[in-house]
């Protein structure tokens, strides 16, 4: 079958997830998309999908629910999960399943604190950091060579 590479689709309503899928994109040598705009019919035969988005009442932000269902069958694709999250990243348990639903394979999933913007800023202060970034940029690498693709070498 025909395969299509890495994308990376993303929701970040406040900027902390677009922080995470610029340093995951930059490592995978691809563009980040919003899901505002995106066109899921793009999104046949991906053989890795990452998928990034933040927790908002402990759902994904409507938005991506939106986008990922309208998704086309996804048989053969691994999907990776990132985000970041107040107090807890519930949001994969929804993408998960509807991923699942559409036949992709989740093989692995990233989260880290976001700045909480509601609150004037106050918690999880500067988060995502560098060390945050790090770690994300890490899990691209991992997610990679998990689905077999090779990276650009000036990423590894
Ligand atoms: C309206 C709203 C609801 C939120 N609900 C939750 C929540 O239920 N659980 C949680 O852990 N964080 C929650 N948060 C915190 C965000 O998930 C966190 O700030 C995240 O980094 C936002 O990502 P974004 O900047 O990419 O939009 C909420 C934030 C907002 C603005």
């Amino acid at each position: 079958m025909e395969r299509r590479g890495i994308r990376l689709i993303y929701s970040s309503l406040t900027g902390n997830t677009e922080k995470v899928a610029r340093a995951i994109a930059e490592v995978l040598g691809i563009e980040p998309l919003n899901v505002r705009g995106a066109s899921p019919q793009r999104f046949e035969k991906v053989q890795l999908l990452f998928v990034g988005d933040g927790v908002y009442a402990l759902l994904p932000s409507k938005a991506m629910v939106r986008f990922l269902r309208a998704l086309p069958p996804l048989r053969g694709t691994k999907a990776a999960l990132f985000g970041t999250y107040g107090s807890l990243p519930t949001q994969f348990r929804l993408i998960r399943r509807i991923l699942g639903e559409k036949g992709a394979e989740t093989i692995g999933e990233f989260a880290c604190p976001g700045q909480d913007k509601a609150t004037l800023g106050l918690l999880r202060r500067g988060r995502p950091d560098e060390e945050d970034l790090a770690a994300a940029r890490a899990f691209a690498r991992e997610m990679a060579r998990k689905a077999g693709y090779a990276l650009p070498e000036s990423s590894s």
